[in-house]
């Protein structure tokens, strides 16, 4: 979808911004862009949309050399999000979103229709929001318009330039979560400029890492982290990446989804009988109807109570269970936190589904620390990087 060949970019002033570049960016992909400041993101970027022309080589739009198409195609199909925002602070929240559709000549229905569709699409009510000012917004929302006016004519390829890099850390984590969402439903072909390894790491379907204009290595966030090409990607990951891969994978996809479970209705013995049955530490306790937890029983603490509910521990659900669309790095975190060896997986009704295990955790890193090529890092939280 794109591909750069051979891709150079020297400025007059003779500094080589960006070194023999070769890149493909498939179809429907986000591929981040990542490295330390001043080199090379926003210029690679700005060669796709002819903003800065390359110095040699060619960067092919769906098969085509960008360099031969007309000002109009290229408007039509690539959307940009420029770094810090950019909104015109003299134009009104709906005139920067029409932007580029009124460049391309659309009716005025067609645009006022598409501006609300897009403020409603980026979480900003329409009808407060489409006359207020860039200045009348917070940062958020300011990034939240960016988004909207980068999507404007609707174009098959976003470029993005540090889209959420103005706001604090929780609201870029919504921003990051709420994009991910709209583009699951509109399956752009994106390149993401950050120089947040986390963003990176969440936002990309493969990673490219450049330093000093030259593409050092371009992997799906897993294979980045599981495989560090050399010293410099490996500082730059960090040094928990083993913890950071746990981020990567769905509590839903390792989880044991029968765990042990009694009936908040059960009797005393019945409830031993499955501690003897699975022969494990602890059982979770749940409604009958609907399997709801309600909390645990230990085995220790069996013989102390005359009820079931009097033996059992009572937890709120969000405190002591994950939720299925959590990841292995999200059920470890309550682990350590709670001092639990087992966490129980819960869905948005709070209704039991799994349960992961301590041991499973350490058998999952394990055996991924293995897959990777120098594997190291294989206990948890003592990397080789972090050892004295
Ligand atoms: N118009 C220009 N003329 C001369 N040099 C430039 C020009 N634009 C960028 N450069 C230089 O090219 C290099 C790459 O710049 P670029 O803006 O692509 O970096 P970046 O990776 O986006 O950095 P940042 O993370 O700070 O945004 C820098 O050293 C910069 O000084
Ligand atoms: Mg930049």
């Amino acid at each position: 979808m794109i591909e750069f060949k051979n891709v150079s970019k020297q400025f007059p002033a003779g500094f080589r911004a960006v070194e023999n570049l070769n890149l493909t960016v498939r179809r429907g992909e986000l591929c981040v862009l990542i490295g330390p400041s001043g080199c090379g993101k926003t210029t690679t970027m700005r060669m796709v949309n002819r903003l800065i022309a390359p110095s040699s080589g060619h960067i092919l739009i769906e098969g085509v050399d960008n360099a031969t198409l007309a000002e109009e195609d290229l408007r039509r199909k690539i959307g940009y999000a420029i770094q810090q925002i950019g909104l015109f602070p003299h134009m009104t929240v709906a005139e920067n979103i029409a932007v580029v559709p009124k460049l391309l000549h659309w009716e005025e229905d067609r645009i006022r229709h598409r501006v609300d569709e897009l403020l409603a699409l980026v979480g900003l009510d329409p009808e407060l929001y489409r006359n207020q000012y860039p200045r009348q917004l917070s940062g958020g929302q300011q990034q939240r318009v960016g988004v909207a006016r980068a999507l404007g004519a609707d174009p098959p390829i976003m470029l993005m330039d540090e889209p959420f890099g103005a706001v604090d850390p929780i609201t870029r984590a919504t921003l990051q979560d709420e994009f991910l969402q709209i583009q699951s439903t509109v399956g752009k072909t994106i390149i993401f400029v950050t120089h947040d390894i986390d963003e990176a790491i969440r936002m990309g379907d493969r990673i490219a890492v450049m330093r000093d204009g030259k593409l050092v290595q371009y992997e799906t966030p897993d294979n980045l982290l599981a495989a560090p090409v050399d010293r410099f990607v490996r500082d730059f990951v960090g040094a928990d990446r083993q913890l950071k891969r746990l981020g990567l994978i769905p509590v839903s996809d390792v989880m044991n989804t029968d765990p042990p479970r009694v009936f908040i209705t059960d009797t005393l013995e019945a409830a031993t009988e499955q501690f003897t049955r699975h022969n494990v530490k602890s059982v979770f306790v749940v409604d009958k109807r609907d399997h709801v937890l309600r909390g645990w029983l230990d085995r220790e603490q069996m013989r102390t109570g005359r009820s079931l509910i009097d033996a059992m521990h009572e937890g709120n659900v969000h405190d002591i269970a994950v939720r299925e669309t959590a990841s292995v790095r999200d059920a470890l975190s309550v682990m350590v936190t709670r001092s639990f060896r087992v966490t129980p997986v819960v869905d948005k009704q709070g209704r039991l589904k799994g349960s992961i295990t301590l041991n499973a955790l350490q058998e999952i890193i394990q055996s991924r620390a293995a897959d990777a090529t120098n594997g190291d890092g294989v206990e948890l939280g003592t990397t080789a990087e972090s050892r004295p």
